[in-house]
């Protein structure tokens, strides 16, 4: 007898049939399912912006790298169109700092008709949103790029986040750097980063080292100022802000 968990897997499995992009956008137009091949030479072509040109950089890698299979077969009709040769983005508002409630809408256009796909964002925010969905609309190798579609996308929340707790437990910098890569495919974008709290306190402060000194797990436990820089640095190019708590002690 198949158990309740296996039921659940088989109910949820049999639907879901077309391209997933995930988180799913607020709107998403793909009437006919056709594809395109991409191009050897593709490239990514956008503003310079401090964050967002190493998130091109990164997509451009990504795309170029990951042979993606979706977990249910894609049944698409190849376009007689030209292979994808570039995605073309703008930006408004290319001042926009990574705050609260920024405006992190976009539009993504991949036309059959055509070898350019345009993404159009209010921010460098958006414009990060808008090249992780564009990345999880191609797939396999030779890679195939889905056409005919329309997104038109904006979150329902402004803040996005999770939690992480670096007191009770030490989490290495590495560890963090990797939890913002996968929080920004997911489109979230602050990590509350409770640092310090009464069980230890693993943040230097070159003003008060004691604290770290005295209050961190051990020498290799805690977090210096370039590790720092290093981790808002990684966050802003991911489009995730840094929220930091320091809780004086206890
Ligand atoms: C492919 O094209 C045929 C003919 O136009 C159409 O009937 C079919 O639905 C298309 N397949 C998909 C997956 O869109
Ligand atoms: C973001 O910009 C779009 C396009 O200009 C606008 O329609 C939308 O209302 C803005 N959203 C926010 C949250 O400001
Ligand atoms: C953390 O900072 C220390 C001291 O500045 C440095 O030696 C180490 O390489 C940094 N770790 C990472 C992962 O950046």
């Amino acid at each position: 007898m198949a158990s309740p968990f296996v039921v659940f897997l088989l109910m949820f499995a049999v639907p879901c049939s077309a391209i997933g992009v995930w988180p799913q956008p607020r709107y998403m137009s793909w009437p006919v399912h056709w594809a395109t091949s991409l191009s050897p030479s593709f490239t990514i072509t956008s503003p310079r912006h401090p964050y967002l040109s190493p998130a091109v950089a990164r997509y451009l890698q990504l795309i170029k790298t990951e042979a993606y299979y979706p977990l249910t077969d894609l049944t698409v009709n190849l376009t007689n169109g030209p292979p994808l040769q570039a995605l073309i983005v703008t930006v408004k508002d290319l001042a926009a700092p990574l705050s609260h409630g920024v405006n992190e809408s976009y539009s993504l256009s991949i036309p059959t008709s055509s070898d350019k796909a345009t993404l159009s964002a209010e921010t460098a925010w958006g414009a990060m949103r808008g090249l992780e969905t564009f990345s999880q609309l191609i797939w396999g190798k030779p890679s195939r790029v889905a056409a005919g579609v329309e997104v038109s996308d904006w979150p329902i929340y402004a803040y996005r986040g999770i939690m992480l707790d670096t007191s009770r437990n030490f989490y290495e910098v590495e560890d963090i750097l990797r939890t913002i890569g996968a929080m920004s495919a997911n489109k979230l974008n602050v990590f509350h980063w409770h640092i310090t709290d009464a069980q230890s306190f693993p943040i230097v402060l070159p003003s008060e080292p004691d604290l770290a000194a005295k209050g961190s797990y051990g020498s290799g436990m805690q977090y210096s100022p370039a590790n720092i820089s290093r981790i808002v640095e990684y966050g802003l190019q991911h489009g995730v802000r840094i929220l930091p708590e320091i809780d004086a002690p206890g």
